[in-house]
This record gives structure tokens, C-alpha cells and sequence, in this order.
């Protein structure tokens, strides 16, 4: 173990736009006995980051965000909340990971950073063989919200019909996949230069959002799953089946008096899902990545000093924008 004592790291000391995050020279994390200290090698910038970032909370979500997030300040001042290293440092009672270890996971904060501190029995993995870092730090967020959404709170199950409204973002590009993966037939809404990718992903319909509503189709899903915030129960029941779910990850007002009344009556029901993965949720990802059911598509790899541009842009190329450490090509893993 090095002993490290310093470290650059993103300092974000109040909300606003990506102007307001600074790289910075600060104390390396301390571990306690059941922690391990990671070399972060890559941590995206998510549409979670962002909004944390600005304390973007739409409607009603701006209680909980703010109470949860920082009312005046970030709560966290190094933010990042995915990332993929290297185990540096454990504590005494550590048992499930050893200093060498390439891991992926998921914290409250602190990613955007070289080093990071997490408990082991939290939100992380080993890294699957084969991937490199950004490839794994790109693939806790989406992953393990599809899972939650789509098997745990959806219960798909095979054979049924699965619409994904948003299906190119970086929940979407998951959904599609873990949908598939839970044997159902899924039909994409996204942007017309979007099909090749979602159909690669395992889509097998398609629809323009730009040029179609789904919502006034003559066909009908058991699962709509709204990553985007773009629709409503209550405008896609009619295009549910019998005993069919619409599943949102978004606080709103509509969405919970739609989950009140549906837990009520009728046989559609609505559901509000806010995921959060622990360690059972990693290793169910780190399972289906190594069985070649999801995979992640990065965008644009940036260093850590690049991250305002990292937060800039978003879906450009389609894909997750990831902050890369300068080792993580060095200790590239091999198939
Ligand atoms: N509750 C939870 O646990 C949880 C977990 C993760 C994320 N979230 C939230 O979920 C949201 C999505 O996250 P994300 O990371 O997937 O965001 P993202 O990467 O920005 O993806 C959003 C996607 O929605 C598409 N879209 C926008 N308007 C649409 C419309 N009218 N119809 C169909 N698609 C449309 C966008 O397409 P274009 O590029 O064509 O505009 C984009 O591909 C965020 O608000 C995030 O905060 C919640």
C-alpha cells in the first residue's frame, strides 16, 4: 500500500452550472475497518450527477432532493457517484475484496476523484474480465436501476410485450437490454438516429418519438417503462394490457395519485421506482455482464481536468461521457 496522503479531486461548493466544479488538491479519504479504498480509474457524469450538480429536482422531487442533496450547499463536496478502480487500501475486517482488485460500483459522492473510500458490504462489485474501467464505471447507474425497475418492481417475465419510453439514454439503453434479457419483446421510443443502437441492443420495434405517440396506438404492452419523464398513467392505460404496468422513475404528483388509485382499483397498476442498488444489485449486474446480457456504450472518455465539458455533454456521441484517470488504459485488463 502506497501511503498516499493528497489527491486531485472535482470540488463542488454550491449548486450551478458545470462552472462551479473545480479540480482540487485534498486529503486522501480515511478507511475504516470495514472499508476499502479505491483508485478510481473512471466515473462517469450522469443525469443523476447533473441534476445533483444544479439541484435540478423537478416538482415535488425538490423536497426530498434538497433534504437529501444539500439545502443551501452540496451535500457532498466531491460529487461522482459511479466508479471503476482499483482496490488500493482495505481495512482490518475486510474480507471480500484484496488490495489488486479491479472493482465497479456505486456511492453517494466522492467518485470524481483519484481515491475513494467505500464500505465492502455497499454497492460494489469485481470487475468483470474483459472490461476496461470506463466500460465498468459506465454501467452501475442505468444497470441497476433497469434491474430494480424491470425485474424487482415490473416482474417481467417472459413472453410479454415491454415499451421503453426513452430507450437511447442511459437508462433506456439498459432497459432495453435487461428487458430482452428477462425474455420479453421490446419496442423502443427514442429519436429516429437512435434505431440502429437500440435495435443492437436488443429492440425489436421502434417508434419516433418526434414522429408518433405510442399513447394512440391501436397496439397494446403489458410493461410501459418511462425513463424520460415524457408520458403518464393515466394517457398509456389505454394502451396496457390487462394486468399491465406502467413504471416511472420520476416524483411527481400525476405519478403517485396514479400509484394510489391503481393500488385501489383495476387490474393496470402504476409504479414508482427509486433504485437503489446494493450489493445483491451489483453482483446481479456483474452476472449478466459477464453472461453478455447488458452491455455498456461509453460516449466520450475526458480527464478528470475536462469535467465541466464532461457535464456539457450530454448523449454527444450517444453514449456515457466518463472521466478516465490517467492509469485506467495503463492497467487495461486483457480478455
Ligand atoms: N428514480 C430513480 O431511481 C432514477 C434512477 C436513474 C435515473 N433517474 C432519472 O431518470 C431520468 C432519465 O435518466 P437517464 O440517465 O436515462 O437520462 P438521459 O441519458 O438523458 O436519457 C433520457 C432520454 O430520454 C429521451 N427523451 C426525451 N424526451 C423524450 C420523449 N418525449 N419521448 C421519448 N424519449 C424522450 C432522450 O432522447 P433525446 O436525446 O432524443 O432527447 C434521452 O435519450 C433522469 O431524469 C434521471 O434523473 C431516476
Amino acid at each position: 500500500m502506497q501511503n498516499v496522503q493528497s489527491m486531485k479531486a472535482v470540488v463542488q461548493t454550491q449548486f450551478g452550472s458545470p462552472e462551479v466544479l473545480t479540480v482540487q488538491t485534498v486529503p486522501v479519504p480515511a478507511i475504516g475497518p470495514r472499508d476499502v479504498r479505491v483508485r478510481v480509474l473512471a466515473s462517469p457524469v450522469t443525469s443523476g450527477d447533473r441534476r445533483l450538480r444544479s439541484a435540478d429536482f423537478p416538482g415535488i422531487s425538490m423536497v426530498p432532493g434538497r433534504l437529501l442533496m444539500g439545502i443551501t450547499r452540496p451535500r457532498h463536496a466531491i460529487p461522482g457517484t459511479m466508479f471503476a478502480g482499483r482496490v488500493e487500501a482495505i481495512g482490518a475486517e475486510v474480507t471480500r475484496f484484496a488490495v489488486g482488485d479491479d472493482v465497479f460500483g456505486s456511492c453517494d459522492g466522492g467518485a470524481h476523484a483519484e481515491y475513494l473510500s467505500v464500505s465492502e458490504g455497499g454497492p460494489i462489485a469485481a470487475m468483470p474480465e474483459g472490461m476496461d474501467h470506463a466500460e465498468a464505471a459506465a454501467v452501475p447507474y442505468g444497470a441497476v436501476t433497469a434491474l430494480m425497475v424491470l425485474r424487482d418492481a415490473g416482474g417481467v417475465a417472459p413472453g410479454e410485450r415491454v415499451l421503453i419510453v426513452g430507450a437511447a439514454g442511459e437508462v433506456g439503453r439498459f432497459a432495453v437490454q435487461m428487458a430482452r434479457h428477462l425474455g420479453a419483446r421490446v419496442t423502443a421510443v427514442c429519436a429516429a438516429d437512435d434505431f440502429d443502437l437500440v435495435r443492437s441492443l436488443g429492440a425489436e420495434e421502434v417508434i419516433d418519438y418526434r414522429a408518433e405517440d405510442f399513447t394512440e396506438s391501436d397496439r397494446r404492452w403489458d410493461v410501459v417503462f418511462d425513463t424520460a419523464d415524457a408520458t403518464r398513467y393515466g394517457r398509456c392505460k389505454r394502451v396496457l394490457s390487462e394486468g399491465g404496468r406502467f413504471l416511472s422513475i420520476h416524483l411527481t404528483v400525476r405519478t403517485l395519485l396514479a400509484v394510489l388509485a391503481t393500488s385501489l382499483f383495476g387490474r393496470r397498476k402504476a409504479k414508482l421506482v427509486f433504485a437503489m442498488g446494493g450489493a445483491e444489485g451489483m453482483a446481479a449486474v456483474r452476472a449478466l455482464l459477464v453472461s453478455g446480457a447488458l452491455r455498456p456504450v461509453v460516449g466520450r472518455r475526458l480527464p478528470l481536468g475536462r469535467i465541466a465539458e464532461a457535464h456539457e455533454t450530454r448523449g454527444v456521441p450517444r453514449g456515457s461521457a466518463v472521466v478516465t484517470m490517467a492509469e485506467a488504459v495503463a492497467l487495461r485488463r486483457a480478455a
